[in-house]
């Protein structure tokens, strides 16, 4: 009865008022973030140097100290630029924000008292359900879940937990602590004090949120995956070498990196992985075709940075 009657004064608050709607939406102040990789570990820092309290999980202790030993390395980074001539102010900002942060292995046991539980975790649809589906008994009501998924829909994410309308995408872009957008996504369960909770938290981590419905790359894949693949057949074909493209699309397009650098700085694996989603659900799609190079090089594990060569050999 005592829920019934939860459910029904909330959804009164929130019909017309806009003030009060406003009003109710939740102040996220602590985060977990599950997944020590690249994303996880950059969403992590930038929440954490923004003020929020997080806890960073990963199922091993030895993935999260390497991902606190990055973070350190990127707030330094990050640090120097804001503190130029203040290096006593510098590290304060340093130890500040790593006083915010804190690992676990165990998210089920942290997220009792979390506002939001961010997902960076491997892209598979099944590992990711299982993982909601056993949080969602953990964490408290008014916890908004959130996938920081680059191809996967996050209805069919959210569809694994009780809290569809508290569940929503948040899409990063790699480095995390550079780039300042933030995709928001609405599924069409996502209420409007989730979105708008979700689009306030962007914010006060210092980025510019844009709002994009749950269709397949949101607006930066969508359009980005079918560039570089587009370059790739490019070059493939023999109209112009990498090096080539790469400065073209640089100085004659303003890029910062050119199709070949990105492509090596995002992963050739997970470009694969998105690329081939898109195939398999749209086959007569051109702009989805599969690369003959880009498979070969990820069945040679040749990934880019990460492992040291992709279309580039990195030291
Ligand atoms: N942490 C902190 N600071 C960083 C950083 C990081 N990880 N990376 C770069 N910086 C800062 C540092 O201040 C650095 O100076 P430093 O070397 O003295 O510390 C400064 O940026 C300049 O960096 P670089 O000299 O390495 O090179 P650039 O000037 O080219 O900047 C870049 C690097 C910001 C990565 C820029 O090249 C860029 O914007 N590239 C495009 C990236 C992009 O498009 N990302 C989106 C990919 S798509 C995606 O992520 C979606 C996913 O779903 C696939």
């Amino acid at each position: 009865m005592a829920f019934v009657t939860r459910q029904l004064l909330r959804s009164m608050s929130s019909a017309s008022d806009p003030a009060t709607a406003a009003a109710k939406k939740i102040a996220i102040k602590q985060v977990t973030v599950i997944g020590g990789g690249l994303m996880g570990a950059g969403i992590a820092q930038v929440a954490a140097a923004t003020g929020h309290t997080v806890v960073l999980v990963d199922q091993a202790e030895d993935i999260l100290k390497k991902s606190r030993k990055g973070i350190e390395d990127s707030l330094k980074r990050v640090a120097k630029k804001m503190f130029a001539d203040k290096p006593e102010a510098s590290s304060q900002f340093v130890e500040k924000t790593l006083k915010n942060l804190t690992v676990s292995t165990d998210a089920a046991s942290v997220v009792h008292s979390s506002d939001l539980v961010v997902e960076a975790i491997v892209e598979n649809l099944n590992v990711k359900n299982e993982l909601f589906n056993r949080l969602d008994k953990f964490a408290p009501e008014h916890t908004i879940f959130a996938s920081n998924t680059s191809s996967l829909p996050i209805t069919q994410i959210a569809n694994s937990t009780s809290r569809q309308d508290r569940f929503g995408g948040l899409h990063f872009f790699n480095p995390v602590p550079m780039m300042k957008l933030v995709e928001v996504i609405k599924t069409p369960m996502t209420s409007q004090k989730t979105f708008d909770s979700l689009i306030d938290f962007s914010k006060a981590l210092g980025k510019n949120p844009v709002s994009c419905q749950d269709t397949p790359g949101f607006i930066v894949n969508r359009l980005l995956v079918p560039y570089m693949l587009e370059a790739v057949r490019l070059y493939e074909k023999g109209h112009a070498l990498k090096e080539d493209i790469d400065v073209a699309m640089k100085l004659g397009a303003g890029y910062p990196m050119g199709p070949f650098e990105l492509l090596d700085y995002v992963g050739l694996d997970t470009c694969k992985y998105i690329i081939d989603g898109w195939h398999d659900a749209e086959p007569g799609n051109p702009l989805f075709a599969p690369s003959p190079l880009l498979d070969k090089l990820v069945e040679e594990k040749k990934f880019g940075k990460k492992t040291g060569e992709g279309f580039y050999k990195y030291k």
